[in-house]
């Protein structure tokens, strides 16, 4: 397991979490909290197509992970009454590995491809006559004598999910219907989710405890139920199974995670800007250097969720801690110096 997938805050999903999805993932709309213009749009589509007898456009899921995207996946094959079948831009080694897949395809099954930013170009080309035409090209020989053979396909819908729509080629993404941007949830939403997993895992918890949770789940599903069982652990070790805001408050302490969801190294990175380069700005190598800490693991893993914080900004001469930054580490901020940024 790498570093960040065992940070008890990470979005990124780990075995553990695997096991416990099954039991927590919603099976249809209803149960799908938050995200409403989406589940709007959707219900709209998988109506009209129920009506017209066809199998619902091309749909691309984006947003961080985290966030629902494999389990709306589930629910839209499920509310259309579709087989889902599931596969991914890095299980898809070879051209011929997709072929296999869509050879076996039934009319109006879904094919849900995760991280499908990661397909190999080659395995992509395969792609786009599927999704256009409904049709597979098989290239038969090789040099001057190959030729194309043409394969029909059965009307079938392809869901993809990936984290990094940028990185998506633009043919690949302008052959999706349908594209939907997936957002961190309001904090109410995640409460919600608290209650439902909490309810369908057994544990008793108050809406204190559930809010302070809640405010500490990065706006996330998963870190939401992730946490919730970590607090159950503990409760479970230390407090007789029983849940309030004190055993909250302990194990959070325990798993230091602060009352905003910033972990150890959150914090370690922006103390390291204060203290180390007077709050900024410091270029994202030096930054690494200092922190001990992988550039990308840095630019992808903690800065997200530090910019949307608004604790720390990005600007042309390197990273930045803003005065709510400082707030949050108790440490006195005596003003940006204008001549740095
Ligand atoms: N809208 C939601 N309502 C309730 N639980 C959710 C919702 N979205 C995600 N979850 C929970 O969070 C977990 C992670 O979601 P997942 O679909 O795997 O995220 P992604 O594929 O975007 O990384 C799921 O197992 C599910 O239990
Ligand atoms: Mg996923």
């Amino acid at each position: 397991m790498n570093e960040e997938a065992s940070r008890i805050i990470s979005s990124e999903e780990n075995s553990n979490d695997k096991i416990w999805d099954t039991a927590l993932r919603p099976q249809n709309f209803a149960e799908y909290v938050g995200q409403d213009k989406v589940k709007d749009n959707l219900k709209i589509t998988i109506k009209a197509a129920k009506h017209r007898n066809e199998p619902i456009e091309h749909v691309l899921l984006y947003g961080p992970p985290g966030l629902g995207k494999t389990t709306l996946a589930h629910v839209i094959a499920k509310e259309s009454g579709a087989n889902l079948r599931v596969t991914s831009g890095p299980a898809i080694e070879k051209s011929g590995d997709l072929a296999a897949i869509l050879t076996n395809i039934s009319e109006n099954d879904i094919l849900f491809i995760d991280e499908i930013h990661r397909l190999h170009k080659t395995v992509e080309e395969i792609l786009y006559p599927a999704m256009e035409d409904y049709a597979l090209d098989i290239i038969m020989g090789k040099g001057p004598s190959a030729r194309t053979l043409r394969l029909d396909l059965p009307k079938f819908t392809i869901i993809g999910a990936t984290t990094k729509a940028s990185s998506l080629s633009s043919p690949l993404r302008d052959r999706f219907g349908l594209v939907h941007h997936l957002n961190y949830y309001e904090t109410s939403d995640i409460e919600k989710i608290i209650l439902r997993s909490a309810g369908l895992l057994g544990i008793e918890i108050d809406n204190n405890s559930c809010k302070a949770i809640a405010s500490r789940a990065r706006r996330t599903p998963r870190i939401a139920n992730r946490l919730l069982k970590r607090v159950r652990d503990y409760s479970q070790v230390e407090a007789e199974g029983h849940i309030d805001t004190d055993v909250c408050k302990r194990s959070f302490a325990l798993l230091e995670v602060d009352e905003l969801g910033l972990d150890a190294i959150d914090r370690k990175i922006m103390e390291v800007i204060i203290e180390k380069f007077q709050g900024g700005p410091v270029g994202l190598n030096t930054l690494a250097a200092a922190t001990g800490e992988e550039m990308a693991t840095i630019e992808d893993m903690y800065e997200p969720y530090l910019m949307q914080l608004g604790f720390l900004e990005r600007s042309a001469r390197g990273r930045i801690i803003t005065e709510a930054g400082y707030k949050h580490l108790n440490v006195s901020f005596l003003g940006q110096n204008s001549m740095k940024l």
